[in-house]
């Protein structure tokens, strides 16, 4: 019986042959961290409503949906429509133009504390123009950001995105030094951050946990903390790139009903495409207007410029997503069918006596492959109890990798932290759990579990 690895060198030979290629070019073979792949990685030629297929010929069902972006599915007819209508119309104007204002509008109607909006290409650049703001709106310097937390790559957040404290590779000390990476959860320590340092302008996190979820949030914590940062005279910047317009059409926010004074969007905002957003206080945000600042006799004009912001063909896909959102139509699908999912994988995993775990909230799916807990059944794992390392952590690597490449091999694009998309059927889930089925049988035969 041939193994794993063997079955999935030889069912993707174009794959391999373009990863041999890449590597010549690209460091890896690849273009973003995230799609770092042992032996080598799958090479998509078109997707569409839930699936994928891949230059060897296989169709997947996919669980990535555009790293959260994909909301409604692969190409949703509204969105192919607007965007194909402004491809015919323009891609760059160099000028101001009436969609702007329109996407501007929709995500004030859905977010409530967006009483201004400004456009970035993305949501690294959001929040790189948030911290910026609430530096200059408080006079202060340091942020503090949770561990695990990811904001994207830039200089002041990277630190800590993993779950040490080392500082990454190519960041001056001096910016590294401006940045606190707390544990998750925890607010004496960040209470005594804030009590002990007053040079700290703002906290930024993910507010349902790092990596939507992994390590998960409360509503009393968030609530906690708006308490704690207005007592301070921190800002509160909500990174609601992934949670923005997927937990609630009007983000974790409104679910909550906690008001930040800063919020970052990208990707489901955009509709697909790149895109991303700062809402929140005209107070804040007005520091970037001229006009704002020549009235008031300030120095304190806060610079943002940036080539494709808000470029119309972005804009004409963001306006198709929000409007498709503000039916509220999508979001009771994913969340049951996300539901009914992680119950059938779970049934599997217990059936199975294995020590893993579907966890998650909303169309969040989280895997944690091997919590060490001996005997426990699915139904009675509580994040809230584990140790945040542990969920980080998310199990042994090399099963993880082979779980990866059975499921694969099984028609099934799914990591360890996968979505639901407004496409997917419960055909596709059950689908999929024959697939989560097989490629356990696969990994019992190699003795992996
Ligand atoms: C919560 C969160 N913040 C920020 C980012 C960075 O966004 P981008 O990849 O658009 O720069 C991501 C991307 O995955 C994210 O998930």
């Amino acid at each position: 019986m041939p193994t794993i690895l063997e079955r999935y060198q030889k069912a993707f030979p174009k794959d391999q042959e373009l990863a041999q290629q890449a590597n010549k070019v690209l460091p890896d073979g690849i273009t973003s961290d995230g799609r770092y792949m042992e032996p080598f990685p799958i090479y998509i030629k078109e997707s569409n409503g839930s699936k994928k297929w891949g230059v060897s010929g296989q169709e997947f069902i996919d669980y990535r949906g555009g790293n959260g972006a994909l909301l409604l599915g692969h190409n949703p007819p509204e969105i192919v429509a607007a965007v194909t209508k402004q491809l015919q119309l323009g891609t760059h104007y160099s000028a101001c133009h009436p969609l702007e204002i329109e996407w501007a509008n929709l995500i004030q109607e859905l977010i409530p504390s967006a009483e201004k909006v400004r456009f970035t290409n993305s949501g690294t650049e959001a929040n790189l123009l948030a911290i910026r703001l609430a530096r200059t709106y408080t006079g202060k310097n340091k942020i503090l950001r949770f561990l695990g937390h990811y904001h994207g790559w830039q200089d002041s957040v990277i630190l800590g995105a993993g779950e040490g404290e080392n500082t990454p590779s190519g960041i001056p000390s001096y910016i590294a030094s401006q940045t606190i990476a707390c544990p998750p959860n925890d607010l004496d320590i960040v209470e005594k951050y804030l009590r002990e340092d007053p040079d700290i302008a703002c906290i930024i996190l993910e507010p349902t946990g790092g990596c939507s979820g992994v390590v998960p949030i409360t509503g009393q914590f968030l609530a906690q903390l708006r308490e704690l940062t207005l007592h301070y005279g921190v800002v509160l910047i909500f990174d609601e790139i992934i949670t923005g317009f997927r937990v609630h059409p009007g983000g974790a926010q409104t679910y909550h009903q906690i008001t930040p004074d800063l919020t970052t969007l990208a990707k489901v905002v955009a509709g697909g495409l790149p895109g991303g957003a700062v809402a929140g206080r005209q107070e804040i945000l007005n520091l970037i207007s001229k006009k704002v600042q020549k009235k008031t006799l300030k120095s304190t004009k806060v610079s943002h410029l940036g080539t494709f912001n808000a470029n119309p063909v972005s804009a004409s896909a963001g306006i198709a997503m929000l409007t498709a959102i503000k039916t509220r139509k999508p979001h009771k699908h994913i969340n049951e069918l996300a539901n009914y999912f992680r119950q059938q994988l779970n049934q599997i995993i217990d059936d199975n006596h294995l020590d893993w775990v579907v966890y998650g909230e909303f169309s969040c799916l989280k895997f944690l492959i091997g919590h060490g807990l001996k005997g426990l059944k699915t139904a009675d794992f509580n994040p809230h109890t584990l140790d945040y390392r542990k969920l980080m952590y998310r199990g042994n690597p090399y099963l993880r990798q082979y779980l990866r490449l059975g499921l694969l091999l099984n028609g099934i694009d799914i990591s360890l932290s996968s979505v639901i998309m407004a496409a997917h059927s419960t055909k596709d889930i059950d689908q999929t759990v024959t697939a989560f089925s097989q490629t356990i049988a696969w990994l019992k035969t190699e003795n992996l579990i």
